[in-house]
Parts: structure tokens; sequence; C-alpha cells
């Protein structure tokens, strides 16, 4: 297992950012979702608006948004600032190496909080009550938080399910393979699983590489981004939608849920918070 668990995923993730697609990251269709749900949080502000965002997403950070608005990125990985991080075109922005359960910002000072799968990479819930907690904090009032988030089913598959699928050129991305198979090793009552699980579980289904490339036309190097879990000594979370709104519940309210039209969406909810306030 490697040392600095949380730290040496994104190290290894980093190297092969671009190889990884949707479902994992955002399409334009999210895009204009998030954005458009963070709209109503952007026109409350005389001076700038703060956005703060969860990651160094590219498709978040390079949003269009509102000529008076100020990024503040926050991720506590060096390695994927170091590679995938890029300022705004044109707005000011800016990033930090920091943890976003700890955010250095006042109460009150952000007019939109904004992430894409943050969730899924805190290992379990204490962590996501932490991140909520933090969010809440940091929002104006009037503060929006809008994350897409992966959310596994009430029904979990079972792993002959999508091996049938696989076989019957039912799954159209390595991807998409990739989420079904991490959710549905992950037990009923539970949270989270073990990263170097899903690597594992893949290579027992697949064990001929080449061959899976050949059957389904997904690049190897689609396919390779796989090893980035193996031997790593950290987890993924994926609630069910029940489990998500629990835990959200003591600290944000549910103004919205949106999702968009591709393969997995159904699993990819974007929600938008709105705080909950805590007397202090
Ligand atoms: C935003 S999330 C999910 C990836 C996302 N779907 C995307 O397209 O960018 C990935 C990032 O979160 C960062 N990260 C994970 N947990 C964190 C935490 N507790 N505090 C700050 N950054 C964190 C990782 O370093 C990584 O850069």
């Amino acid at each position: 297992m490697q040392k600095d668990p949380i730290h040496a995923v994104w190290r290894s993730h980093s190297t092969k950012w671009s190889r990884v697609g949707s479902p994992l990251r955002p399409t334009k269709e999210d895009q204009r979702i998030m954005m458009m749900l963070s709209t109503p949080a952007l026109s409350h502000s005389k001076e700038n608006s703060v956005v703060v965002v969860l990651g160094v997403t590219p498709e978040l950070v390079q949003l269009s948004w509102p000529k008076n608005t100020r990024l503040l990125a926050f991720d506590h990985s060096a390695d994927m600032i170091a590679s995938v991080w890029s300022p705004h075109s044109r707005n000011p922005s800016s990033v930090q190496q920091v943890s976003w359960q700890k955010m250095p910002l006042s109460d009150q000072s952000a007019d939109l909080v904004i992430g894409d799968g943050c969730f899924t990479v805190l290992p379990c819930a204490d962590d996501y009550r932490n991140v909520l907690a933090e969010s809440a904090r940091v929002l104006k009032r009037t503060g929006l938080l809008v994350l897409r988030c992966f959310i596994r089913p009430e029904r979990s598959e079972s792993l002959e399910e999508v091996l049938a699928e696989v076989l019957a050129g039912q799954i159209g991305s390595f991807h998409a393979l990739k989420w079904r198979v991490a959710m549905a090793i992950i037990p009923d009552e539970e949270l989270s699983v073990a990263v170097t699980d899903i690597h594992a579980t893949f290579e027992r289904l697949f064990p001929d590489r080449d061959q899976l490339a050949k059957n389904t036309g997904w690049p190897r190097t689609a396919i390779d981004t796989i090893d980035a879990y193996h031997e790593m000594d950290t987890r993924y979370t994926f609630p069910t939608m029940s489990a998500f709104r629990k835990l959200a519940l003591p600290f944000v309210n549910v103004v919205d849920i949106r999702q968009g039209h591709y393969e997995l969406a159904e699993r990819c909810p974007i929600f938008c918070f709105k705080p909950i306030y805590s007397p202090r």
C-alpha cells in the first residue's frame, strides 16, 4: 500500500487526468445546469461575488462566470494543482492548497460553493458532515451550494448484471463501467469502497484488457486509468439518495435537483442546496 494514502491517489490521477471522461468529469450539459442553478446566488453582491470551487475541475473554473465574480479554488493535492489548475481566462481567480474541511474564509463570506464529484472522494460520513458544515459556515444567507454527486441506486445491481451488460455491448464507456463496478461492490448498509477493491474486482472480471478493448472499442488508455486505484489505501463513497439527503439535512436544505441525459446521468444528480444556519 502507498504511504500518504489520501494524496497518493491524486498524485497518480494527476498524471493521467486528460484520459478521464464522463461521467467522472462534467459534460457540457452538466456545466449548463450547474451555471443555471448557481445564477440566483450571484445577483446579490453589490461588489464582487465570491465563488468557492471545491477542487480544480477545469470545467467549473472555466465556466462563463459573470464579470464581477472572483473565484477561489481549494484543493489539498499539490500534484493536482500543478497539473490541472489553470486560472480563469477573464475573471480574477486563485488556488490554495487547503482542505475543504477547513477553508480559509470568514463566516458568511461566499456567494456560491460549487463542486463536481467532491463527496465521492471523501472517505467517510464524518467528512461529509465536516465539509457540509464548513460550506454552510462560509456561505452568505443568500448563498448556494451546487454539487454534482455520484449516487448509487437504492437497490444495488450485481456484478453479474454489470458483466452481462458489458458482454451485450450495453455499457458505452469505460468510465461508466468503472463507476458501476464500484457501486455494485458496496455492501447494502455501507457508504464506502476501498479503491483497491474496485481495481481488484475489475482485474477479476476482465483479465484480458486487450480483448475488452477489442470487444467494446474503448481505448486501452481509458481502461488503464483503473490502475490509479491499484494498491491505494483510500476509500471512495457512493451514498444512496436517501442516505445522502439524511447526511445533508442538518446543514443544508435542498432547493433543486437536476440531471443530464448522458450515460449514467441518473446516478449523477446535480443538487442545489441553501445553507441552514446554526447559532454559534
Ligand atoms: C473535485 S474532486 C472529483 C473530480 C471531479 N469529478 C473533476 O472532474 O475534477 C477531485 C479533487 O478533489 C481533491 N480533494 C479530495 N478531497 C479533498 C479535501 N478533503 N479537501 C481538498 N481537496 C480535496 C483532490 O485532490 C482532487 O483534485
